[in-house]
């Protein structure tokens, strides 16, 4: 006969009030207020003594604030959004990008000095190719004792594009191991995606963005009037990931790029031209897919699961994006396009549906295949790794099954993938050019 076991005594205490168990008990946590260590993090406690004396168990959450705010004029002296994070602390300690700091370097510092904050600033080269352990180590020095010595509750300034927010957000998470960021994204991946993204990251041998640590700024700012000065293929870049958003999550936003994708790529998002209204639309854009990512990224923190829309187009990207030496933003769309063509072939997609998604892309110039998806071997690397990534329980693949939602396919068998090769080269090749977009590889664009 089996025993009905009583409950453990469940108790809520301080750390003073508790002493060492030996009975069956479980005790909550909640440190007071006054031993905070920062205004971004909170957390909370068990500990469950297993009554024998000699072993217990233990469970902690973590809880961190994140802010995304879409601004105007973020470096302007009559914007107070950056000196209110600022000016109750005695510095701002800034990571700038190598290209932002030619173009907004003056602005930015003369906006710290109107408000009387100085401004302790390091400027860094961040290309594709500088996506190493070596800038990530040149930027902890830095911020560490030989540096500026950065507290680990001061809020580091970061201001550029997808690669400095991955490497110096990753410098962030190694300092103290755990230093609060605020990010100014100055290329669309980086307002969009990148910017507001927890995934820090380097890349690694073995495959794009493999290093890295979960730590997401505490407040991005996102001003779309930096997207003036980017070459227009960055702009393109950029929207890819929009673009991710609006087929997996949010139909609307799709209607709206289909209407006004063209019009925003010309004018750089309404800063090199347009009209009130394009101007509105710009900003409705940039936030639908900032509010649909954050939905579920924000909220999904340290990918605890895999029912991720964003990883869409990024299956087998990371694998063959480098080898190619791809832009990251026609990786992605050569991945969504072909994900539209695994999805028609196991039924979750219409084939209007997939022909609809394939003409976006290419409305606004971005490739839909590229002769790389032929390599078998290496797609299959791609899906283990990716597997290994996504922790081993099945590939999730993010697929759509319609415009505006998703689903998550656990296995595309090796005959599968080939056979879905094939439909997608042929449905391509009836595009004028196969399915090529414009300034396709990092050369293009002057970056390696
Ligand atoms: N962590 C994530 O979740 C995540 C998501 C998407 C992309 N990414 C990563 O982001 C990277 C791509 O980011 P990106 O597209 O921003 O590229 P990028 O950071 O290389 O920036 C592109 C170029 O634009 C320049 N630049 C930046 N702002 C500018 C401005 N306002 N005006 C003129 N030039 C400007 C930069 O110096 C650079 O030369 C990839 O490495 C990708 O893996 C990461």
């Amino acid at each position: 006969m089996v025993q009905a076991q009583p409950n453990p005594t469940l108790l809520t205490g301080n750390l003073k009030s508790i002493s060492p168990s030996k009975s069956e008990q479980i005790i909550q946590f909640n440190h007071p207020e006054k031993y905070r260590t920062s205004e971004w993090y909170t957390g909370h406690g068990e500990i469950a003594a297993s009554g024998d004396g000699r072993s217990f168990a233990i469970s902690a959450s973590y809880t961190l604030e994140a802010e995304v705010k879409l601004v105007d004029g973020v470096f302007e002296p009559s914007n107070p959004t950056l000196a209110q994070v600022y000016s109750s602390r005695s510095r701002c300690v800034a990571i700038v990008d190598q290209t932002v700091n030619e173009l907004y370097g003056e602005q930015l510092r003369r906006y710290f000095e109107h408000y009387e904050i100085p401004l302790e600033l390091v400027v860094c080269r961040a290309w594709e190719s500088d996506k190493t352990p070596d800038t990530v180590h040149r930027l902890l020095k830095f911020l560490g004792k030989d540096g500026c010595d950065v507290s680990r509750n001061e809020p580091v300034l970061v201001v550029g594009g997808g690669v400095l927010s991955d490497v110096a957000g990753l410098a962030c998470a190694l300092h103290h191991r755990r230093t609060p960021y605020v990010m100014v994204g100055t290329t669309v991946v980086a307002a969009i995606d990148a910017g507001p993204s927890p995934r820090t990251c380097t890349n690694g041998s073995q495959f794009k963005n493999s290093l890295g640590a979960y730590h997401p700024p505490v407040l991005t700012l996102v001003d779309r009037n930096f997207f003036r000065t980017l070459a227009t293929g960055h702009v393109r870049n950029g929207m890819a990931e929009i673009i991710k958003m609006a087929i997996t999550d949010d139909g609307e936003l799709f209607e709206l790029l289909e209407q006004y994708g063209s019009q925003l790529l010309e004018t750089h998002f309404a800063t090199l031209g347009g009209d009130e209204k394009l101007a509105k639309i710009a900003d409705e854009v940039i936030y639908r897919a900032l509010y649909s990512y954050m939905k579920h990224e924000g909220t999904n923190m340290f990918e605890t699961y895999q029912d991720r829309p964003h990883s869409y187009g990024h299956t087998w990207s990371p694998r063959f994006e480098p080898v190619a030496k791809l832009m990251h933003g026609h990786a992605v769309t050569i991945g969504m396009a072909f994900g539209a063509t695994i999805a028609v072939e196991i039924g979750w997609l219409k084939p209007t549906e997939r022909d609809r998604i394939i003409a976006l892309c290419r409305s606004l110039g971005l490739s839909v295949y590229h002769p790389i998806l032929e390599d078998i071997d290496l797609m299959i690397e791609g899906q283990k790794n990716m597997r290994r990534k996504r922790g081993d329980g099945g590939l999730w693949a993010a697929l759509p099954t319609g415009i505006g939602s998703c689903d998550y396919a656990q296995e595309i068998s090796p005959e599968l993938l080939q056979a879905s090769v094939a439909s997608h080269k042929q449905v391509c090749s009836s595009l004028p050019d196969g399915g090529k977009g414009k300034e396709i590889y990092l050369g293009d664009l002057g970056l390696e």
